[in-house]
């Protein structure tokens, strides 16, 4: 077994699912103890009871990251039960706001869960942990941003109208604040870099899938899965969509000593779906 992460106390938003989810299974079976909050409760309490079951140490709340409040008493708890926290990974992200699949362009409410959740959110949850890791001269921030806040490229978007540009917005905001951060933090020894992941199927593109549907005449007759496929295929040079793991194992890269001279970068995760 690979014990890379023994001793070290991870903490992930939007951990009950997709990619959070992944990387506190890719760093439990590593050696971490382990930190989790998202806003799905159920889910959450079930993924919980998975590790205990395995005998992995781990502390979890129900939390949105856009209550600045709850975040920062999350924080006190996860001290106060395991001393520290080594390695925090804002990952809690939002498409847009309810029906977002069903409509042709934004409208005001998706440009504030945007920017509540991918910015404000993600300014919250590194807020409440940095006094911390100042504390220890010790840390590592992998945020979760996106290539769509790098490049945004319109695969499949005939007739659909601008409904993807707050969050692409959103994530821009995200990678301009890893720079930021990791500025302001590289004289306390916390390296805060982000990874940008491409597309995959969790419930963020089965969403844009199902607005693909809905605005998209080509794509009337496909299930929303077959037209997220169709499109990674002839997306990606690598001819395949990215599975929640494949960005885990990045993170955990980027948390990890081995990547401690890298700081303030964006490292794109996406089968070479953008090039820079
Ligand atoms: N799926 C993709 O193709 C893709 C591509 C690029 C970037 N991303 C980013 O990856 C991150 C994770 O998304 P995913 O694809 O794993 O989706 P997902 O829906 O599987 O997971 C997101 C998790 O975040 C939780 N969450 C949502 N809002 C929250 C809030 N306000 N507070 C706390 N938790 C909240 C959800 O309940 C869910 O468990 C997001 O930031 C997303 O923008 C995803």
């Amino acid at each position: 077994m690979n014990n890379q992460f023994e001793n070290k106390v991870v903490y992930i938003t939007g951990a009950a699912n997709g990619i959070g989810k992944a990387a506190a299974d890719v760093f439990s079976e590593r050696g971490a103890k382990l930190a989790l909050c998202d806003t799905n409760e159920n889910l959450l309490q079930e993924v919980v009871n998975d590790y205990k079951t395995k005998g992995i140490e781990v502390l979890s709340k129900r939390i949105d990251v856009t209550q600045k409040n709850e975040l920062f008493s999350f924080s006190d708890q996860i001290i106060s039960k395991f001393g520290k926290i080594d390695i925090c990974v804002p990952n809690a992200g939002a498409i847009g706001s309810s029906d977002f699949s069903k409509r042709k362009d934004y409208i005001d409410e998706d440009w504030e869960i945007t920017y509540s959740v991918n910015v404000k959110g993600l300014v919250n949850t590194t807020d409440s942990v940095k006094d911390h890791m100042i504390k220890n001269n010790d840390g590592k921030i992998v945020i979760v941003s996106s290539q769509g806040g790098r490049k945004p490229r319109g695969i499949g978007d005939k007739d659909r109208g601008n409904v993807l540009n707050p969050y692409l917005v959103s994530k821009a905001a995200a990678i301009q604040f890893t720079h930021a951060l990791a500025i302001e933090l590289g004289k306390h020894n916390i390296n805060v870099n982000t990874v940008c992941p491409g597309r995959l199927y969790t419930s963020f593109w089965q969403q844009i899938a199902e607005n693909h549907k809905s605005m998209n005449s080509d794509y009337a007759d496909m299930d929303p899965f077959e037209i997220f496929k169709q499109q990674a295929e002839s997306y990606f040079p690598l001819k395949r969509a990215q599975e929640p793991r494949d960005i885990a194992y990045s993170i955990a890269f980027l948390a990890s000593d081995e990547a401690s001279e890298i700081t303030g970068q964006a490292l794109n995760v996406n089968g070479g779906g953008i090039l820079n």
